[in-house]
């Protein structure tokens, strides 16, 4: 399976919470694949703990250089291997392979001629599809090349086997009307994937949206707020569930909601164990909420229809 993150604004947690997607199913035994295809800020290696990575890769093998025809084959790094966090290189029994094939260091967007990019898009989605359970493909923010690209690459008659989208937003209106408009907007999703040669409908059927950094207004940790501070969140909130529901991006369409996390507020990364039950870090909640992620994503009862 492949799983294309979007999101039409930039910082809305697509990379955060993609990274922590894979390493959820990785863990579960499933091998698993990060494609990072955010061009223009190629940095899921910091998220992986990959400190050489943080920028990308400084092989001259990654990702750019395989589009633009410089390799043929890319570079993959084994998670596990090669990352610097401890509770990372200490791979858990019965977990999965866990790679991720980095976008290279000081590069950007690029727009070279469309048949030879989407030719190679083909080639690495097929191969990404027979080595991994699951791969996740990381695409810039908004109506980019990249998402352009991966439309046309998973157009029915290219075969390239089973493929979902995860557009990613946070729970505020402006979020709300951006991934509206990313999915139905004029060039978004839908708009593009049929000029391509999606239909309309199964394109559709293949995407949801994930809120992220959500404040349950109930929750035990808000009791510090004002008691004004909480009834106008409470509002807020209504008001939010009634905009998303107008908008198409109600409960039907949710896939999954991560709740705001602390570690996350501070810092990009994984929740592993230790951020878990070593320090104590991170919230049970989220990861939880990642982990029922890691299985919806595959699901296809979380996809049917309600
Ligand atoms: N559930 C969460 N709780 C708190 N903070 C979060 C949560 N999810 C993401 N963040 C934080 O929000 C910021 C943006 O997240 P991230 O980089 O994953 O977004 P992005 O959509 O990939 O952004 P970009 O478009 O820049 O690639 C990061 O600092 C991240 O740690
Ligand atoms: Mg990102």
């Amino acid at each position: 399976m492949i799983v294309f993150a979007t999101s039409d604004k930039g910082g809305t947690g697509r990379s955060v919470t993609s990274c922590n997607l894979v390493y959820q199913a990785a863990l579960r035994g499933l091998n698993v694949g990060y494609l990072d295809w955010d061009f223009g800020s190629p940095t899921a290696g910091a998220i992986f703990g990959v400190d050489s990575l943080n920028r990308g890769t400084r092989s001259g093998r990654g990702q750019h250089a395989y589009f633009l025809g410089q390799v043929l084959e890319p570079e993959t790094v084994d998670i596990w291997a090669a990352s610097d966090r401890n509770s990372l290189r200490h791979r858990p029994p019965g977990s999965g392979r866990m790679e991720l094939l980095p976008g290279d260091e000081g590069q950007g967007e690029f727009r070279v001629g469309e048949g030879p990019i989407v030719q190679r898009a083909l080639d690495i989605l097929r191969w990404a599809q027979n080595e991994y359970d699951l791969t996740v493909v990381d695409l810039s923010a908004g109506r980019s090349y990249a998402l352009r690209m991966a439309l046309t690459a998973t157009r029915p008659d290219e075969n390239v086997g089973r493929s979902r989208w995860l557009v990613f937003h946070r729970w505020t209106m402006q979020h709300l009307t951006a991934a509206h408009g990313l999915v139905h907007g004029a060039q978004g999703l839908l708009d593009t994937g049929t000029k391509v040669g999606h239909d309309r409908e199964d394109l559709l059927d293949r995407i949801r949206f994930v809120r992220t950094a959500i404040i349950d207004p109930n929750a035990p940790d808000l009791r510090g707020l004002r008691t004004s501070q909480l009834s106008w969140l409470s509002e807020r909130n209504a008001e939010l569930h009634l905009r998303a529901r107008e908008l198409e991006l109600g409960a039907r369409w949710v896939l999954g909601s991560i709740p705001v996390d602390p570690v996350f507020q501070w810092h990009e990364q994984l929740l592993t164990s230790s951020d878990l039950y070593g320090r104590e870090t991170a919230n049970k909640v989220t990861v939880d909420a990642l982990h029922d992620l890691s299985l919806a994503v595959l699901d296809d009862d979380a996809w049917e229809p309600r």
